[in-house]
């Protein structure tokens, strides 16, 4: 997985996957990928699924895979850092397709990475090329949202999604990376890091290494601190106050102070408390109330809306749930 050249590196880069064996929970894919592989018929692929899932660690290794040293000279990857306009399509990537390589065999590969950023136009001027070089070159597209496509494009490609990780994965990766790297790791530790990351395997390493440089040690509480996130106790305090005051403003002013004295993200607490409801025995009308609000919530604070109102949302929904389980037991 890690080579000594790589000591230097980040632990991401140092712990990207660089063979197929070496990417965990995507077994199917890989599987697929193989097949294409060993019996040279790569279609046209699009990845796509959620962040830090694999999709670029997938198609490097592919790339390694089917060109080994050949790689720079069959390979061109364009990412979002490199202007992917109607001009890119049109010059390099034609260019790149179009020309001849003299001592090598096989077809050519494209990969457009974070292709969810190029423009309609350049989608469109991207279409004919696919078919025109399609006897010599491939391509792959990535990104997070296949609706960011053009259906064009989409109907060209062979789809593969990208799923979350799983956590046992997960966990094992990130233990041979402690066990590697020499960090102390509580036991708990990891179960919170894969909690607080939802299957993104590049979040679970960045917090892993964050907290082992900013604490030295990796426990519950040095996670939650890195990463902004209330501990469990406190929030077991956020639900009480929410839950058992029943004065507006002393809750609101309750939640602004540890808020601001904490650095707390409101989306934070929010996720940890929709974790909790989820899982809490209450009445049913009272969690599927919570649970839309706590959905409005998210998706105002994601358009920008000011955390000192959603704040006063979030009191007023729990307020509000309390009355209507008032007027429930009267009934
Ligand atoms: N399936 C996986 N198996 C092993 N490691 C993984 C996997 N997915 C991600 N990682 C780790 O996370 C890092 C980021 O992965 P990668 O760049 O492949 O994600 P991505 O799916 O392309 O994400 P994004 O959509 O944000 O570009 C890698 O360096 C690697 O360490
Ligand atoms: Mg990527």
């Amino acid at each position: 997985m890690a080579s000594d050249d790589d000591a230097n590196l980040m632990w991401l880069e140092k712990y990207r996957p660089k063979t197929f064996e070496d990417v965990l929970s995507q077994r199917d894919i890989i599987v697929t990928m193989l097949r294409f592989v060993n019996s040279n018929s790569v279609p046209h692929m699009l990845f796509y699924g959620p962040p830090g899932t694999g999709k670029t660690s997938t198609i490097l290794a592919c790339a390694k895979h089917m060109y080994g040293t050949n790689l720079k000279s069959m390979v061109l990857e364009l990412n979002a850092s490199d202007d992917r306009g109607i001009d890119v399509v049109r010059n390099e990537i034609k260019d790149f397709c179009s020309s001849q390589r003299v001592f090598s065999t096989g077809v050519k590969l494209v990969i457009l990475d974070e292709a969810d950023a190029m423009t309609s136009a350049a989608q469109m001027a991207l279409r004919r090329i696919m078919e025109k070089y399609t006897s010599s070159t491939r391509f792959c597209l990535i990104c997070n949202y296949a609706n960011k496509i053009i259906p064009a494009l989409q109907s060209r490609c062979t789809r593969f999604r990208f799923g979350p990780l799983k956590e046992e994965d997960i966990r094992l990766r990130l233990e041979q990376i402690a066990e590697k790297e020499g960090v102390p790791v509580e036991k708990d530790a990891l179960k919170t890091i894969i909690q607080l990351s939802q299957g993104d395997m590049r979040s679970c390493i960045h917090i892993l290494q964050s907290t082992f440089l900013s604490s030295g040690k990796v426990t519950c509480s040095t996670v939650y601190e890195n990463t902004g996130n209330p501990s469990n106790e406190e929030m077991e305090q956020i639900l009480h106050w929410l839950t058992e005051e029943d004065e507006f403003v002393s809750c609101y002013e309750k939640l602004k102070k540890m808020k601001a004295e904490r650095g707390f993200a409101l989306i934070d607490i929010l996720r940890q408390i929709h974790k909790r409801i989820l899982s809490r025995n209450m009445c049913r009308r009272s969690k599927t109330y919570l649970l839309e609000r706590l959905a409005e919530i998210e998706h105002q604070l994601a358009f920008g809306c000011s955390e000192q109102l959603n704040l006063c949302s979030l009191i007023g929904a729990f307020q509000m749930m309390k009355t209507l389980e008032v007027l429930d037991a009267a009934l």
